[in-house]
C-alpha cells in the first residue's frame, strides 16, 4: 500500500510539473481552469453548438502598456453590468436575494482580471448606500446585496495596490439623501483618487492622458445618472461626457445602435466618450458565451458606424468571463486596436508605430478568433495531458 501511494505522489508531482511546463493556449482542449494559460479559463458554450471546453479569454490586453500618453478617450475598457450582482451570494441582510445575477465573481476578481469600468446600482437603504437591484427607486432585504462602502473599499484597495490604473464607476442612482454619495466615497478612502469635474472636457475634446492620470492620481472615475449632483456633489452626471447606446433586448438588434433614451444621439461628438453596452433585460448565464462573442463584436462595429465613427470607450457586458473564444476581452482588444494604434488589435500595436501601419501578415493581426486545436503545443501536450489525468485518477483513488 505504501508502494503504490508513493507511486501515486510521484505522478501528482510529474502531472504538477507538466500543469506550469505545458499551460494550454486560447481555443486548446481543457479539463479545468488551471491547465490554461494566465488570463485564460476553462469552459464550453453550449448554447452557440461548443461542447468541447476550451480555454477561453477572461483578460483583456493591457492598452496603456502600449501607450500611456494617449487622452483617456483614446482607450477602451471592459465594463461589468451590475458589477456588484454576483451569483450565488445572499443578501447582507441575511435575506435571500430574489434579483438576478449578472457576474460570477467579486469585484476583486473582476478588478484583476481587467475590468476597469463598473456599473453599480446604488440606493437609500438601512441608513446606509446599499448596492441593490431593485425596482420604484425603493430597496428591499431581498433585493439588496451589500452595503456599497464594502465594494468601494474593494476599489480603494485595487487602487492603492495599483498605482498606474485607472478605475471608472457608473451609478445607476437612486440616493436622495443628502451627500449621500459624497458620504460613502469618502468613507472608502476614494477621495483622494477623485478625477475632478473641472477636468473633464465639456465639449467634445480630449481628456487628459492617462500618464498624466497617473501622475496626479486622479484615477477614478465617477458618473452618475442625477444630473443635480454635478453641482451639488461634484459627481459627474454621465450623458453629459458619453453617450450610450441602449440597454437589454433593445440594444441587441443586429445592425441597429439606437442610444437610450437618457443619452443623447451616439453621433453627438459634444460627448467625447462612448459606452456600448450588449446584454438581454433577463441575464442569461447561458446564452451570455455566445452573446459575449461573434454578435457583441458585430453590435461593437455597429455602433462604431453609428457613434460617427467612433470606437467604444466602455464595453459593458453579463458574465465578462463567458464566451465562445476571445469574448469581451477581445471585443475590448479590438476598440483598443483601433483607438490607440489604428489595427484590428491592441496586440498588433507596437511601441512607436505610424498609426494604421499594420501591415504585419499572420495570425497577430487577423480578427480575434479562438485559435485553431491543431497547434503544436496541444498536439505535444496530449501525451503530458494524459498523465495529468493518470495522476489525477491516483490522487482520488488514495486519498479516499
Ligand atoms: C431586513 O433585514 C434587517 C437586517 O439587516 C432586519 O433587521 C429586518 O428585520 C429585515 N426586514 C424584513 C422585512 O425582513
Ligand atoms: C445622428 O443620429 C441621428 C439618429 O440618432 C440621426 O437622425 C442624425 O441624422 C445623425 N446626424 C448626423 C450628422 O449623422
Ligand atoms: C518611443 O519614443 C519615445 C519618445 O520619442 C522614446 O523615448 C522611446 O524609447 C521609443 N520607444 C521605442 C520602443 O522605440
Amino acid at each position: 500500500m505504501e508502494r503504490f501511494t508513493s507511486v501515486a505522489t510521484l505522478l501528482v508531482t510529474a502531472s504538477l510539473f507538466a500543469v506550469s511546463a505545458a499551460a494550454l493556449k486560447e481555443g486548446q482542449t481543457c479539463a479545468a481552469n488551471r491547465f490554461c494559460d494566465s488570463g485564460l479559463h476553462c469552459e464550453t458554450c453550449v448554447a452557440d453548438g461548443n461542447a468541447r471546453p476550451r480555454c477561453t479569454r477572461i483578460r483583456p490586453s493591457d492598452p496603456t502598456s502600449q501607450a500611456n500618453n494617449l487622452p483617456f478617450n483614446r482607450y477602451s475598457w471592459l465594463t461589468t453590468h451590475n458589477a456588484y450582482a454576483r451569483m450565488q451570494v445572499k443578501s447582507a441582510t441575511g435575506s435571500f436575494i430574489v434579483s438576478p445575477r449578472n457576474q460570477q465573481d467579486s469585484v476583486t476578481d473582476q478588478l484583476n482580471n481587467g475590468v476597469r469600468g463598473l456599473m453599480l446600482d446604488m440606493y437609500d437603504f438601512e441608513n446606509d448606500i446599499w448596492l441593490c437591484h431593485s425596482y420604484g427607486g425603493n430597496c428591499y432585504n431581498y433585493t439588496a446585496f451589500q452595503p456599497a462602502i464594502n465594494v468601494l473599499k474593494e476599489v480603494q484597495t485595487f487602487l492603492e495596490a495599483n498605482p498606474s490604473e485607472i478605475v471608472t464607476i457608473i451609478i445607476e442612482d437612486y440616493v436622495s439623501s443628502p451627500n449621500g454619495l459624497t458620504k460613502v466615497f469618502d468613507a472608502a478612502g476614494l477621495r483622494k483618487y477623485w478625477f475632478p469635474v473641472s477636468r473633464m472636457p465639456k465639449n467634445g475634446g480630449d481628456w487628459p492622458t492617462v500618464n498624466d492620470m497617473v501622475q496626479k492620481n486622479q484615477r477614478l472615475l465617477v458618473f452618475t445618472s442625477k444630473s443635480s449632483k454635478e453641482a451639488s456633489e461634484g459627481i459627474a452626471y454621465q450623458w453629459r461626457y458619453m453617450v450610450e447606446n441602449q440597454y437589454g433586448d433593445g440594444g441587441m438588434t443586429a445592425g441597429l445602435c439606437p442610444n437610450r433614451a437618457e443619452s443623447p444621439s451616439m453621433n453627438t461628438t459634444s460627448r467625447s466618450l462612448v459606452l456600448v453596452n450588449y446584454f438581454p433585460d433577463m441575464p442569461d448565464f447561458t446564452k451570455a458565451c455566445k452573446h459575449n462573442s461573434a454578435p457583441l463584436i458585430s453590435m461593437v462595429n455597429t455602433c462604431y458606424g453609428a457613434a460617427g465613427k467612433r470606437w467604444p470607450n466602455f464595453i459593458a457586458v453579463d458574465f465578462y468571463k463567458r464566451s465562445d473564444g476571445g469574448g469581451a476581452p477581445a471585443a475590448v482588444d479590438m476598440a483598443n486596436g483601433h483607438l490607440v494604434c489604428g489595427c484590428n488589435s491592441i496586440t498588433s500595436c507596437k511601441a512607436n508605430m505610424t498609426f494604421g501601419s499594420c501591415d504585419i501578415p499572420g495570425p497577430a493581426n487577423a480578427p480575434t478568433q479562438a485559435a485553431p486545436d491543431t497547434s503544436f503545443a496541444h498536439l505535444s501536450c496530449r501525451s503530458l495531458c494524459q498523465w495529468q489525468f493518470v495522476g489525477m485518477a491516483l490522487l482520488i483513488l488514495f486519498s479516499v
